[in-house]
Protein backbone atom coordinates (compact mmCIF):
# COMPACT_ATOMS: atom_id res chain seq x y z
CA UNK A 1 0.00 0.00 0.00
CA UNK A 2 1.41 3.72 -1.20
CA UNK A 3 1.22 6.54 0.52
CA UNK A 4 3.14 9.86 -0.77
CA UNK A 5 3.50 12.48 1.59
CA UNK A 6 2.89 15.40 -0.67
CA UNK A 7 2.61 18.88 0.95
CA UNK A 8 1.88 21.99 -1.64
CA UNK A 9 0.53 25.27 -1.19
CA UNK A 10 -3.02 25.43 -2.57
CA UNK A 11 -1.49 27.58 -5.48
CA UNK A 12 0.89 24.68 -6.28
CA UNK A 13 -2.27 22.26 -5.83
CA UNK A 14 -4.09 24.08 -8.62
CA UNK A 15 -1.05 24.26 -11.10
CA UNK A 16 -0.13 20.35 -10.21
CA UNK A 17 -3.61 19.57 -10.90
CA UNK A 18 -3.95 18.04 -7.26
CA UNK A 19 -7.42 18.81 -5.71
CA UNK A 20 -7.73 21.43 -2.66
CA UNK A 21 -6.64 20.58 1.16
CA UNK A 22 -9.84 19.36 2.66
CA UNK A 23 -11.11 17.15 -0.46
CA UNK A 24 -11.68 13.62 0.97
CA UNK A 25 -12.90 10.62 -1.36
CA UNK A 26 -13.74 7.19 -0.40
CA UNK A 27 -14.10 4.88 -3.30
CA UNK A 28 -16.22 1.98 -2.02
CA UNK A 29 -15.79 -1.06 -4.25
CA UNK A 30 -18.97 -3.12 -5.12
CA UNK A 31 -19.19 -6.54 -6.23
CA UNK A 32 -19.44 -10.72 -6.01
CA UNK A 33 -16.13 -12.01 -5.22
CA UNK A 34 -13.89 -12.45 -8.71
CA UNK A 35 -15.54 -9.74 -10.27
CA UNK A 36 -12.12 -7.92 -10.55
CA UNK A 37 -12.70 -5.23 -7.52
CA UNK A 38 -9.11 -6.06 -5.85
CA UNK A 39 -7.65 -5.37 -9.38
CA UNK A 40 -9.66 -2.18 -10.23
CA UNK A 41 -8.69 -1.36 -7.00
CA UNK A 42 -4.94 -2.04 -7.20
CA UNK A 43 -4.73 -0.03 -10.56
CA UNK A 44 -6.48 2.95 -8.94
CA UNK A 45 -4.19 2.97 -6.02
CA UNK A 46 -1.25 3.25 -8.62
CA UNK A 47 -2.69 5.67 -10.90
CA UNK A 48 -3.25 8.06 -8.06
CA UNK A 49 0.55 7.54 -6.79
CA UNK A 50 1.90 8.22 -10.30
CA UNK A 51 -0.23 11.60 -10.45
CA UNK A 52 0.91 12.57 -6.67
CA UNK A 53 -2.20 12.29 -5.08
CA UNK A 54 -1.80 10.56 -1.57
CA UNK A 55 -4.32 7.23 -1.73
CA UNK A 56 -4.23 3.89 0.03
CA UNK A 57 -6.49 0.77 0.04
CA UNK A 58 -8.28 -0.41 3.23
CA UNK A 59 -9.05 -4.10 2.02
CA UNK A 60 -11.47 -5.49 4.74
CA UNK A 61 -10.52 -9.30 4.05
CA UNK A 62 -7.27 -8.40 5.13
CA UNK A 63 -8.81 -7.56 8.54
CA UNK A 64 -11.07 -10.64 8.77
CA UNK A 65 -7.93 -12.68 8.34
CA UNK A 66 -6.71 -11.52 11.30
CA UNK A 67 -9.26 -13.29 13.05
CA UNK A 68 -10.55 -15.97 10.37
CA UNK A 69 -7.17 -16.97 8.31
CA UNK A 70 -8.18 -19.53 6.03
CA UNK A 71 -12.03 -20.04 6.61
CA UNK A 72 -14.10 -21.98 4.31
CA UNK A 73 -17.00 -21.21 2.48
CA UNK A 74 -19.64 -21.52 5.36
CA UNK A 75 -18.32 -19.03 7.27
CA UNK A 76 -19.72 -16.75 4.35
CA UNK A 77 -23.36 -18.24 4.48
CA UNK A 78 -25.55 -15.01 5.47
CA UNK A 79 -27.49 -17.90 7.82
CA UNK A 80 -24.09 -18.03 10.08
CA UNK A 81 -23.90 -15.80 12.95
CA UNK A 82 -20.59 -15.98 14.01
CA UNK A 83 -19.39 -15.54 10.27
CA UNK A 84 -21.94 -12.62 10.07
CA UNK A 85 -20.39 -11.25 13.43
CA UNK A 86 -16.72 -11.61 12.45
CA UNK A 87 -17.60 -10.25 8.91
CA UNK A 88 -19.39 -7.17 10.63
CA UNK A 89 -16.36 -6.48 12.77
CA UNK A 90 -13.72 -6.36 9.73
CA UNK A 91 -15.70 -3.81 7.84
CA UNK A 92 -15.91 -1.58 11.15
CA UNK A 93 -11.99 -2.12 11.98
CA UNK A 94 -10.92 -1.31 7.82
CA UNK A 95 -13.58 1.96 8.44
CA UNK A 96 -12.11 3.04 11.82
CA UNK A 97 -8.72 2.83 10.40
CA UNK A 98 -9.54 4.65 7.26
CA UNK A 99 -11.21 7.61 9.22
CA UNK A 100 -8.59 7.59 11.09
CA UNK A 101 -5.82 7.97 8.62
CA UNK A 102 -8.39 10.52 6.70
CA UNK A 103 -8.18 12.61 10.37
CA UNK A 104 -5.02 12.21 10.66
CA UNK A 105 -4.51 14.19 7.20
CA UNK A 106 -2.26 11.37 5.77
CA UNK A 107 -4.48 11.30 2.07
CA UNK A 108 -6.93 12.31 -0.51
CA UNK A 109 -8.12 8.89 -1.71
CA UNK A 110 -9.02 6.17 0.15
CA UNK A 111 -10.12 2.85 -1.53
CA UNK A 112 -12.44 0.37 0.41
CA UNK A 113 -12.20 -2.74 -1.38
CA UNK A 114 -14.67 -5.30 -0.26
CA UNK A 115 -17.83 -6.58 -1.51
CA UNK A 116 -20.37 -4.13 0.03
CA UNK A 117 -22.97 -6.30 -1.40
CA UNK A 118 -25.94 -5.01 0.21
CA UNK A 119 -28.14 -1.65 0.53
CA UNK A 120 -27.36 -1.73 4.03
CA UNK A 121 -23.97 -2.23 4.12
CA UNK A 122 -23.67 0.80 1.71
CA UNK A 123 -25.79 3.03 3.54
CA UNK A 124 -23.89 2.26 6.53
CA UNK A 125 -20.90 3.64 4.96
CA UNK A 126 -22.24 6.88 3.35
CA UNK A 127 -23.29 7.80 6.74
CA UNK A 128 -20.26 7.39 8.09
CA UNK A 129 -18.11 9.15 5.71
CA UNK A 130 -21.24 12.06 5.35
CA UNK A 131 -20.28 12.71 9.18
CA UNK A 132 -17.17 12.79 8.56
CA UNK A 133 -17.07 15.26 5.22
CA UNK A 134 -15.86 12.41 3.24
CA UNK A 135 -17.09 12.26 -0.53
CA UNK A 136 -18.31 8.59 -1.53
CA UNK A 137 -17.98 6.88 -4.94
CA UNK A 138 -19.02 3.66 -5.17
CA UNK A 139 -17.42 1.68 -8.07
CA UNK A 140 -19.48 -1.46 -9.06
CA UNK A 141 -18.44 -4.43 -11.02
CA UNK A 142 -21.00 -6.49 -12.13
CA UNK A 143 -19.90 -9.39 -14.73
CA UNK A 144 -21.41 -12.82 -16.27
CA UNK A 145 -18.74 -13.50 -18.46
CA UNK A 146 -18.09 -17.17 -17.70
CA UNK A 147 -15.00 -16.92 -18.78
CA UNK A 148 -13.33 -13.27 -16.78
CA UNK A 149 -15.45 -14.92 -13.77
CA UNK A 150 -13.34 -18.18 -14.61
CA UNK A 151 -10.12 -16.53 -14.85
CA UNK A 152 -10.59 -14.64 -11.76
CA UNK A 153 -11.41 -17.77 -9.99
CA UNK A 154 -7.91 -19.41 -11.03
CA UNK A 155 -5.86 -16.14 -10.26
CA UNK A 156 -7.77 -16.20 -6.52
CA UNK A 157 -7.00 -19.90 -5.84
CA UNK A 158 -3.85 -19.17 -6.78
CA UNK A 159 -2.64 -16.11 -5.13
CA UNK A 160 -5.22 -15.27 -2.16
CA UNK A 161 -3.63 -15.97 1.19
CA UNK A 162 -7.43 -17.51 2.32
CA UNK A 163 -6.27 -20.36 0.43
CA UNK A 164 -2.44 -20.87 1.09
CA UNK A 165 -1.31 -24.35 0.87
CA UNK A 166 -4.51 -25.91 -0.32
CA UNK A 167 -5.17 -28.07 -3.53
CA UNK A 168 -6.43 -26.01 -6.05
CA UNK A 169 -8.94 -27.96 -7.25
CA UNK A 170 -10.59 -27.96 -3.80
CA UNK A 171 -10.11 -24.06 -3.00
CA UNK A 172 -11.59 -23.28 -6.47
CA UNK A 173 -14.61 -25.26 -5.68
CA UNK A 174 -14.65 -23.67 -2.15
CA UNK A 175 -13.97 -20.37 -3.55
CA UNK A 176 -17.49 -20.92 -6.58
CA UNK A 177 -19.31 -21.90 -2.80
CA UNK A 178 -18.36 -18.88 -1.56
CA UNK A 179 -19.64 -16.62 -4.48
CA UNK A 180 -23.27 -18.46 -4.27
CA UNK A 181 -23.33 -17.60 -0.60
CA UNK A 182 -22.87 -14.09 -1.42
CA UNK A 183 -25.31 -14.17 -4.34
CA UNK A 184 -27.97 -15.18 -1.64
CA UNK A 185 -27.85 -11.76 -0.38
CA UNK A 186 -26.25 -9.32 -3.34
CA UNK A 187 -28.13 -6.54 -4.56
CA UNK A 188 -26.50 -4.19 -7.38
CA UNK A 189 -26.65 -0.59 -7.05
CA UNK A 190 -30.54 0.43 -7.99
CA UNK A 191 -32.86 3.45 -8.13
CA UNK A 192 -33.14 3.55 -4.06
CA UNK A 193 -29.59 4.72 -4.27
CA UNK A 194 -29.75 7.38 -7.19
CA UNK A 195 -28.64 10.46 -4.77
CA UNK A 196 -25.26 8.13 -4.27
CA UNK A 197 -22.14 8.99 -6.89
CA UNK A 198 -21.97 5.92 -8.40
CA UNK A 199 -20.07 3.94 -11.68
CA UNK A 200 -21.34 0.53 -12.25
CA UNK A 201 -18.56 -1.31 -14.61
CA UNK A 202 -20.90 -4.47 -16.58
CA UNK A 203 -18.66 -6.89 -18.05
CA UNK A 204 -15.03 -4.75 -17.40
CA UNK A 205 -16.32 -2.10 -19.09
CA UNK A 206 -18.25 -3.15 -21.96
CA UNK A 207 -21.00 -0.79 -20.61
CA UNK A 208 -20.68 1.61 -18.51
CA UNK A 209 -23.60 3.35 -15.84
CA UNK A 210 -22.24 7.08 -14.81
CA UNK A 211 -24.27 8.92 -12.06
CA UNK A 212 -23.98 11.97 -10.17
CA UNK A 213 -20.21 12.69 -10.51
CA UNK A 214 -19.92 15.85 -8.82
CA UNK A 215 -15.83 17.43 -8.68
CA UNK A 216 -13.13 16.84 -11.16
CA UNK A 217 -11.25 14.51 -9.56
CA UNK A 218 -13.90 11.92 -9.03
CA UNK A 219 -14.69 12.64 -12.63
CA UNK A 220 -11.03 11.83 -13.69
CA UNK A 221 -11.14 8.69 -11.65
CA UNK A 222 -14.43 7.47 -13.11
CA UNK A 223 -12.83 8.29 -16.62
CA UNK A 224 -9.52 6.10 -15.79
CA UNK A 225 -11.79 3.16 -14.38
CA UNK A 226 -13.70 3.17 -17.23
CA UNK A 227 -11.08 3.03 -19.81
CA UNK A 228 -9.68 -0.27 -17.88
CA UNK A 229 -10.02 -4.10 -19.43
CA UNK A 230 -8.47 -7.06 -18.96
CA UNK A 231 -7.50 -8.36 -22.36
CA UNK A 232 -4.24 -9.35 -22.80
CA UNK A 233 -1.94 -7.12 -24.20
CA UNK A 234 1.22 -5.36 -24.38
CA UNK A 235 3.52 -2.21 -24.29
CA UNK A 236 6.61 -2.00 -26.09
CA UNK A 237 9.54 1.13 -25.45
CA UNK A 238 11.94 2.35 -26.85
CA UNK A 239 14.08 5.61 -26.74
CA UNK A 240 14.86 7.05 -30.04
CA UNK A 241 18.33 5.67 -31.82
CA UNK A 242 21.20 7.51 -30.90
CA UNK A 243 20.94 11.35 -32.19
CA UNK A 244 23.68 13.77 -33.47
CA UNK A 245 23.39 15.65 -30.03
CA UNK A 246 23.35 12.35 -28.08
CA UNK A 247 27.09 12.22 -29.95
CA UNK A 248 28.34 15.10 -28.40
CA UNK A 249 26.49 14.99 -25.14
CA UNK A 250 24.03 17.87 -25.73
CA UNK A 251 20.40 17.76 -24.06
CA UNK A 252 17.17 18.68 -25.65
CA UNK A 253 17.26 19.80 -29.20
CA UNK A 254 15.48 18.45 -32.44
CA UNK A 255 18.69 16.50 -33.63
CA UNK A 256 18.81 13.74 -36.48
CA UNK A 257 19.70 10.56 -35.81
CA UNK A 258 23.70 9.52 -35.92
CA UNK A 259 24.50 6.66 -38.39
CA UNK A 260 24.34 3.94 -35.53
CA UNK A 261 20.84 5.61 -34.24
CA UNK A 262 19.87 5.49 -38.34
CA UNK A 263 21.32 1.49 -37.86
CA UNK A 264 19.15 1.19 -34.59
CA UNK A 265 15.36 2.39 -37.40
CA UNK A 266 16.55 -0.47 -39.55
CA UNK A 267 17.10 -3.03 -36.68
CA UNK A 268 13.56 -2.34 -35.10
CA UNK A 269 11.33 -4.18 -36.97
CA UNK A 270 13.09 -7.25 -36.44
CA UNK A 271 13.49 -7.08 -32.72
CA UNK A 272 9.63 -6.15 -32.58
CA UNK A 273 9.33 -9.69 -33.78
CA UNK A 274 11.59 -11.08 -31.84
CA UNK A 275 10.01 -9.67 -28.87
CA UNK A 276 7.02 -11.52 -29.49
CA UNK A 277 4.25 -9.58 -31.46
CA UNK A 278 0.61 -11.51 -31.05
CA UNK A 279 -1.08 -12.51 -34.29
CA UNK A 280 -4.01 -10.37 -34.74
CA UNK A 281 -5.15 -7.77 -33.01
CA UNK A 282 -4.49 -4.21 -33.00
CA UNK A 283 -0.87 -2.53 -33.12
CA UNK A 284 -0.40 1.17 -33.09
CA UNK A 285 3.24 2.87 -33.08
CA UNK A 286 3.14 6.07 -30.99
CA UNK A 287 6.23 8.70 -31.01
CA UNK A 288 7.01 12.00 -30.02
CA UNK A 289 7.33 15.06 -32.86
CA UNK A 290 10.43 15.10 -32.50
CA UNK A 291 12.87 14.08 -35.94
CA UNK A 292 14.76 11.28 -33.70
CA UNK A 293 11.49 9.45 -32.60
CA UNK A 294 10.08 9.69 -36.55
CA UNK A 295 13.00 8.86 -37.92
CA UNK A 296 13.18 5.94 -35.45
CA UNK A 297 9.31 4.45 -36.24
CA UNK A 298 10.31 5.36 -39.47
CA UNK A 299 11.33 1.49 -41.28
CA UNK A 300 9.09 -0.14 -38.48
CA UNK A 301 5.80 1.81 -39.69
CA UNK A 302 6.80 1.26 -43.57
CA UNK A 303 7.53 -2.55 -42.83
CA UNK A 304 4.63 -3.57 -40.55
CA UNK A 305 1.75 -1.22 -41.77
CA UNK A 306 0.98 -0.23 -38.26
CA UNK A 307 -0.91 2.80 -37.99
CA UNK A 308 1.57 5.54 -36.95
CA UNK A 309 0.72 8.56 -34.20
CA UNK A 310 2.61 11.70 -33.83
CA UNK A 311 1.93 13.15 -29.91
CA UNK A 312 3.07 15.94 -28.65
CA UNK A 313 2.55 14.87 -24.94
CA UNK A 314 5.72 12.31 -25.73
CA UNK A 315 8.37 15.29 -26.94
CA UNK A 316 11.09 15.88 -24.23
CA UNK A 317 11.34 17.51 -21.20
CA UNK A 318 11.71 20.70 -21.88
CA UNK A 319 15.13 22.09 -20.65
CA UNK A 320 14.04 25.27 -20.76
CA UNK A 321 17.22 27.67 -20.66
CA UNK A 322 19.77 24.40 -20.31
CA UNK A 323 18.63 23.38 -23.93
CA UNK A 324 21.56 22.67 -26.90
CA UNK A 325 24.00 22.56 -23.62
CA UNK A 326 25.94 19.61 -21.59
CA UNK A 327 25.63 18.45 -18.62
CA UNK A 328 29.37 19.84 -17.91
CA UNK A 329 28.37 23.17 -19.49
CA UNK A 330 24.67 23.21 -17.87
CA UNK A 331 26.91 23.17 -13.68
CA UNK A 332 29.36 25.86 -15.36
CA UNK A 333 26.54 28.30 -15.88
CA UNK A 334 23.94 27.11 -13.55
CA UNK A 335 25.88 25.62 -10.62
CA UNK A 336 22.73 26.55 -8.50
CA UNK A 337 20.52 24.65 -10.99
CA UNK A 338 22.52 21.72 -10.68
CA UNK A 339 22.68 21.22 -7.38
CA UNK A 340 19.15 21.78 -6.69
CA UNK A 341 18.37 19.16 -9.69
CA UNK A 342 20.77 16.29 -8.21
CA UNK A 343 18.74 17.88 -4.69
CA UNK A 344 15.23 16.85 -6.12
CA UNK A 345 15.50 16.11 -9.40
CA UNK A 346 11.44 15.33 -9.47
CA UNK A 347 10.29 18.58 -8.53
CA UNK A 348 13.19 20.45 -10.24
CA UNK A 349 11.95 22.99 -13.27
CA UNK A 350 14.03 24.15 -15.52
CA UNK A 351 14.31 28.00 -15.92
CA UNK A 352 11.67 28.23 -19.13
CA UNK A 353 11.37 24.60 -18.90
CA UNK A 354 9.57 21.47 -17.11
CA UNK A 355 10.14 19.11 -14.29
CA UNK A 356 9.75 15.68 -14.43
CA UNK A 357 5.90 16.39 -12.30
CA UNK A 358 5.18 18.54 -14.86
CA UNK A 359 6.13 15.81 -17.75
CA UNK A 360 3.78 13.27 -15.55
CA UNK A 361 1.35 15.95 -15.33
CA UNK A 362 1.28 15.97 -19.48
CA UNK A 363 1.40 12.47 -19.86
CA UNK A 364 -2.02 11.91 -17.81
CA UNK A 365 -3.92 11.77 -21.43
CA UNK A 366 -1.40 9.08 -22.63
CA UNK A 367 -1.80 6.80 -19.74
CA UNK A 368 -5.59 7.47 -20.12
CA UNK A 369 -5.41 6.18 -24.00
CA UNK A 370 -3.06 3.56 -23.01
CA UNK A 371 -5.40 2.07 -20.33
CA UNK A 372 -7.49 1.88 -23.53
CA UNK A 373 -5.90 0.39 -25.75
CA UNK A 374 -4.43 -2.63 -27.11
CA UNK A 375 -1.04 -3.17 -28.28
CA UNK A 376 1.27 0.05 -28.15
CA UNK A 377 4.72 0.61 -29.01
CA UNK A 378 6.10 3.70 -27.86
CA UNK A 379 9.02 5.83 -29.38
CA UNK A 380 9.88 8.40 -26.93
CA UNK A 381 12.66 9.93 -24.74
CA UNK A 382 14.46 9.50 -21.99
CA UNK A 383 12.66 11.35 -19.27
CA UNK A 384 9.41 10.66 -20.66
CA UNK A 385 10.21 6.86 -21.24
CA UNK A 386 11.13 6.76 -17.16
CA UNK A 387 7.58 8.52 -16.71
CA UNK A 388 5.86 5.78 -17.99
CA UNK A 389 7.71 3.07 -16.68
CA UNK A 390 7.21 4.56 -13.45
CA UNK A 391 3.42 4.26 -13.82
CA UNK A 392 3.58 0.61 -14.72
CA UNK A 393 6.05 -0.72 -12.11
CA UNK A 394 4.83 1.86 -9.55
CA UNK A 395 8.06 2.79 -9.05
CA UNK A 396 8.47 6.05 -6.54
CA UNK A 397 9.10 9.57 -7.53
CA UNK A 398 12.38 10.02 -5.85
CA UNK A 399 13.62 6.77 -8.26
CA UNK A 400 12.07 7.18 -11.77
CA UNK A 401 14.03 10.11 -12.94
CA UNK A 402 17.36 8.29 -11.77
CA UNK A 403 16.54 5.39 -13.58
CA UNK A 404 18.84 4.14 -16.75
CA UNK A 405 17.34 3.46 -19.98
CA UNK A 406 20.00 2.47 -22.60
CA UNK A 407 19.75 3.62 -25.91
CA UNK A 408 18.80 1.08 -28.48
CA UNK A 409 16.79 -1.42 -26.23
CA UNK A 410 13.78 -2.37 -26.44
CA UNK A 411 11.27 -3.06 -23.33
CA UNK A 412 8.18 -5.09 -23.35
CA UNK A 413 5.59 -4.61 -20.46
CA UNK A 414 2.88 -7.17 -20.11
CA UNK A 415 0.49 -6.16 -17.35
CA UNK A 416 -0.89 -9.23 -15.45
CA UNK A 417 -3.53 -8.66 -12.36
CA UNK A 418 -1.06 -8.60 -10.24
CA UNK A 419 2.01 -6.76 -11.73
CA UNK A 420 3.42 -5.89 -14.61
CA UNK A 421 6.33 -7.95 -16.49
CA UNK A 422 9.36 -6.96 -17.93
CA UNK A 423 11.29 -8.12 -21.45
CA UNK A 424 14.05 -6.15 -22.67
CA UNK A 425 15.72 -7.11 -26.28
CA UNK A 426 18.84 -4.94 -26.72
CA UNK A 427 20.16 -4.67 -30.63
CA UNK A 428 23.56 -5.65 -31.05
CA UNK A 429 24.61 -1.73 -32.19
CA UNK A 430 26.57 0.15 -29.98
CA UNK A 431 25.28 3.53 -28.55
CA UNK A 432 26.84 6.26 -26.34
CA UNK A 433 25.59 6.11 -22.72
CA UNK A 434 23.06 9.40 -21.99
CA UNK A 435 22.62 8.25 -18.33
CA UNK A 436 24.39 10.44 -15.37
CA UNK A 437 24.52 9.36 -11.96
CA UNK A 438 23.15 11.38 -9.10
CA UNK A 439 25.94 13.30 -7.53
CA UNK A 440 28.57 12.47 -10.38
CA UNK A 441 30.87 15.06 -12.05
CA UNK A 442 28.74 16.94 -14.63
CA UNK A 443 30.79 15.22 -17.69
CA UNK A 444 28.74 13.57 -19.94
CA UNK A 445 29.81 10.13 -19.83
CA UNK A 446 31.76 9.30 -23.33
CA UNK A 447 31.52 5.65 -22.97
CA UNK A 448 29.83 3.15 -25.46
CA UNK A 449 27.08 0.84 -24.33
CA UNK A 450 26.04 -2.38 -26.10
CA UNK A 451 29.56 -2.90 -26.73
C1 LIG B 1 -13.61 -11.08 3.13
O1 LIG B 1 -13.82 -11.32 4.30
O2 LIG B 1 -12.82 -11.74 2.46
C2 LIG B 1 -14.32 -9.99 2.39
C3 LIG B 1 -15.35 -9.36 3.20
C4 LIG B 1 -16.38 -8.80 2.26
O3 LIG B 1 -16.06 -7.90 1.53
O4 LIG B 1 -17.49 -9.28 2.22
Amino acid sequence: MTQTAVTTTTQARIRLCIPPDDTKICVVMVGLPARGKSLIAGKALRYLSWVGIPAQIFNVGSYRRLVSPHPSAAFFDPGNPEGERLRRAAAEAAMSDMLKWFRAGRGVVAILDATNSTKARRAWIKKRCDEEGIETLFVESLCDDEEIIMNNILEVKTSSPDYRGQDPEVAAQDFRNRIRNYEKVYETIDEDEKSYTYVKLINVGSTVVINQIKDYLSSRLVYYIQNLHIRPRSIWLSRHGESEYNLLGKIGGDSDLSPRGEAYARALPGLLKQSGIPQGGKFVIWTSTLKRTIQTARHLAAETGFEKLEWKALDELDSGVCDGLTYEEIEERYPEDFAARDEDKYNYRYRGGESYRDVVIRLEPIIMELERSENVIIVTHQAVLRCIYAYFHNMSQEQSPWMEVPLHTLIKLTPRAYGTEEQRFKADIPAVSTWREKGSSAKHPPKDVNK
